[in-house]
C-alpha cells in the first residue's frame, strides 16, 4: 500500500493546478516575447476563450465583436493566440498567411477531437476525410456539385419554396431558419437518393436525423465534465459501453435506426437496372470499382452533407432576411429588380438565375457582414514549418479566421455599413473574402448554396414583406454564426 499524507496530496493538487494555469501562460508569454505587437494574447485560466466569448456577448451583443474590430483597434496584429484545456491555438487572420496555409493543406489535418461519436456519424465524410480517401470521395462528388449538374435541381428547389412557404403563419414571428433548413435538407436528400424517407416517431425523417445529430453533438455542453473526463481517460472516440449514459445509448440507437433505413435504400439501388442520375449513383459506380469504399462511406457522406449543408445555408438565408428587415430600402430595391428580371416565379430558371448583379451583390454583402462560418475548422500541424515569420510546431493547433478581413477598414471602408453597392467596384484579393474557404478543400456545396439562396430570396420578395420582430438581437455562435433568438422576423403577404 502507498501512503500519502494530506500534505502530499495537497502539494500534488497545487502542482497540477499550477501546471494547468501556468504551462499555457508561460508558452504564450514566450511567444509574445518573440512576436511582440504582431501577436494578440487571449488568455483565461482553464476555460480559455469561452469566457472571452461570454464577455463579447454581454458587452456588445455580438460574439464576434472582437474579430470585427481588430483591424481598427489592433491594426498591427497578425496572429491571435488563445488557450483552453487542450493547449494553445494559433489563429491567423492575414490574407498572405491564410493563402500560404490553404495552398499547402497537406501540412495540416482537420482536428477530429471535436465531435462526440464523430466516427459513427460523419468522420467518413468529405469535411473530415484526409489523404487518398478524401481525394477519391472529392472526385466522386465534385461533378455532381458543379453548376451544370445542379441546375437540374432548380425546379425541385422552387417547388419546395412554394410548398413550405404556403404553411407560414402570417404576421407572426417565425423561425425562418428552420423553414429554409427544411428546404435545403430536402434538396440534399433528393440530390443524393432521388427519394424522401418515411416519418420516424411521428417526425419527418429529416427532423429526426437533424435532432439526433444536434443532440449527440451537444452532449459535450449538456454533460461537460463527464464527457471531458471520459475523453481524457479513454480517448476521443472509442470508449467502453459502461461509460455511456442512458441518453447516449438512446441517441446511438436512433442514429443506427436512421443508418439502417439509408442502408436498405443503398442496397436496393445497387440492384436497380436504370439508376437515376444522383449522388448515390455516382458513389455506387465508384464503390464497384473500389472495394475500399463501402455502404458505410455512402451513408456517412450523406449525413455529412446534411451536417455541412443545412445550417450554413439556412443561416445565410436568415442573415439575408435580417438585412432585408433592417434595411427596408433594399427590400424595395430588390423587389423592383426581381419584378423587372423575372416577372413571375415560373420564369426563374437555370439560364436567368444569375442575371441580377444587384442580387449577387446583396448576397455577398450579407456574407461579408454575417458570414456563417467565421472560423474554419481547427487544423493540427503535421510537421514543423514556418508560415511567414511564424514557426508552427508539429501537433500544434492552427485556425484561420475568415471574418476579421471582412471588416478590414482598409479593404472594406465603413465596414459596419451595409452597402451592397461596394461590390460593384470591389476588386479584391482572392484570399481576403473567403466565406466558402478556398484552395482544394474549399466548399464543395457553394454552388448549391447560392442557387438555393437565390431561389429562396426571389420567392420571398415576390410574395412577402419582411419585417423585423423584437429588438437588440444578439449574434452568437451555435454551429454557425447566427441570431440567438430564432424567431426574429415576420412575413406579410403582398397584395397581388
Ligand atoms: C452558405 C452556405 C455555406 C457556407 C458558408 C459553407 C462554408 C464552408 C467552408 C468555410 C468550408 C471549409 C471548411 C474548412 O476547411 O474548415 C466548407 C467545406 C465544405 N462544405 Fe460548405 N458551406 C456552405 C454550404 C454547403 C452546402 C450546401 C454543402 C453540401 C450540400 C456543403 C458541403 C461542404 C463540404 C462537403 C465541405 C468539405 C469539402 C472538402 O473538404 O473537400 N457546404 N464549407
Ligand atoms: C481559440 O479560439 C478559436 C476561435 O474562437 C476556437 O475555435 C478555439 O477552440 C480556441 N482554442 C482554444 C485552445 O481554446
Ligand atoms: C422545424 O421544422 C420541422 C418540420 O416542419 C419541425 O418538425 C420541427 O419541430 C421544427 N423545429 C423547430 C425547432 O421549430
Ligand atoms: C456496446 O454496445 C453496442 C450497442 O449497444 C453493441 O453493439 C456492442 O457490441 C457493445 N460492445 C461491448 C464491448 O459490449
Ligand atoms: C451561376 O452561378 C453559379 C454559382 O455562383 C456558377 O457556378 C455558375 O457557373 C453560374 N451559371 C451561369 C449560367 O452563369
Amino acid at each position: 500500500m502507498f501512503q500519502f499524507s494530506f500534505l502530499e496530496i495537497l502539494l500534488y493538487l497545487v502542482f497540477i493546478l499550477a501546471l494547468l494555469i501556468c504551462k499555457p501562460l508561460v508558452q504564450m508569454l514566450l511567444m509574445k516575447m518573440k512576436y511582440g505587437k504582431k501577436m494578440y494574447m487571449i488568455y483565461y485560466p482553464f476555460f480559455g476563450r469561452g469566457i472571452h466569448y461570454k464577455n463579447q456577448i454581454k458587452r456588445y451583443n455580438d460574439i464576434m465583436h472582437f474579430e470585427k474590430m481588430i483591424s481598427q483597434e489592433n491594426p498591427e496584429v497578425e496572429i491571435i493566440v488563445n488557450n483552453s484545456f487542450m493547449g494553445l491555438t494559433q489563429i491567423f487572420i492575414k490574407p498572405d498567411h491564410i493563402k500560404q496555409i490553404l495552398q499547402n493543406q497537406d501540412l495540416y489535418r482537420k482536428a477530429r477531437k471535436v465531435f462526440l461519436f464523430g466516427e459513427k456519424m460523419f468522420y467518413k465524410g468529405l469535411v473530415f476525410q484526409e489523404g487518398e480517401d478524401w481525394k477519391l470521395a472529392r472526385n466522386v462528388l465534385s461533378k455532381s456539385f458543379e453548376f451544370e449538374q445542379l441546375r437540374a435541381r432548380i425546379p425541385l428547389i422552387k417547388k419546395l419554396c412554394e410548398e413550405k412557404f404556403q404553411q407560414v403563419q402570417e404576421k407572426e414571428a417565425i423561425d425562418i431558419i428552420n423553414i429554409s433548413g427544411n428546404i435545403v435538407g430536402e434538396v440534399i436528400t433528393q440530390s443524393f437518393f432521388s427519394q424522401s424517407f418515411k416519418n420516424i416517431n411521428g417526425q419527418t425523417f429529416l427532423s429526426e436525423l437533424v435532432n439526433v445529430l444536434i443532440s449527440i453533438i451537444s452532449q459535450y455542453r449538456v454533460a461537460p465534465y463527464r464527457c471531458s473526463t471520459r475523453a481524457l481517460i479513454f480517448g476521443e472516440q472509442e470508449f467502453p459501453n459502461w461509460t455511456l449514459s442512458k441518453v447516449e445509448i438512446q441517441l446511438l440507437a436512433r442514429l443506427q435506426n436512421i443508418k439502417d433505413i439509408l442502408k436498405i435504400s443503398i442496397q436496393e439501388r445497387q440492384k436497380m437496372q436504370n439508376k437515376p442520375a444522383d449522388f448515390l449513383t455516382a458513389y455506387i459506380d465508384t464503390i464497384q470499382q473500389n472495394p475500399k469504399l463501402t455502404e458505410e462511406h455512402a451513408i456517412q457522406q450523406y449525413i455529412l452533407l446534411i451536417f455541412a449543408g443545412i445550417d450554413t445555408t439556412s443561416n445565410l438565408f436568415g442573415a439575408c432576411c435580417y438585412a432585408l428587415s433592417v434595411h427596408p430600402e433594399w427590400q424595395i430595391k430588390l423587389r423592383e429588380e426581381i419584378k423587372k428580371q423575372y416577372q413571375t416565379y415560373e420564369q426563374l430558371n437555370s439560364e436567368n438565375i444569375n442575371m441580377s448583379n444587384l442580387i449577387t451583390n446583396f448576397i455577398n454583402e450579407c456574407m461579408r457582414m454575417y458570414t456563417p462560418v467565421p472560423y474554419l475548422i481547427e487544423r493540427e500541424v503535421i510537421k514543423d514549418h514556418k508560415v511567414g515569420d511564424y514557426f508552427l510546431k508539429k501537433n500544434s493547433q492552427v485556425q484561420l479566421c475568415v471574418l476579421a478581413n471582412n471588416y478590414d477598414v482598409n479593404k472594406f471602408p465603413n465596414p459596419f455599413n451595409f452597402n451592397p453597392n461596394r461590390w460593384n467596384t470591389q476588386n479584391i484579393d482572392p484570399f481576403l473574402f473567403i466565406p466558402f474557404s478556398t484552395g482544394k478543400r474549399n466548399c464543395i456545396g457553394q454552388h448549391m448554396a447560392l442557387m438555393e439562396i437565390k431561389c429562396l430570396l426571389i420567392y420571398l420578395l415576390m410574395n412577402f414583406e419582411v419585417n423585423l420582430e423584437g429588438e437588440n438581437h444578439v449574434w452568437t455562435q451555435k454551429f454557425v454564426y447566427t441570431i440567438q433568438n430564432e424567431k426574429f422576423i415576420s412575413l406579410k403577404r403582398l397584395a397581388k
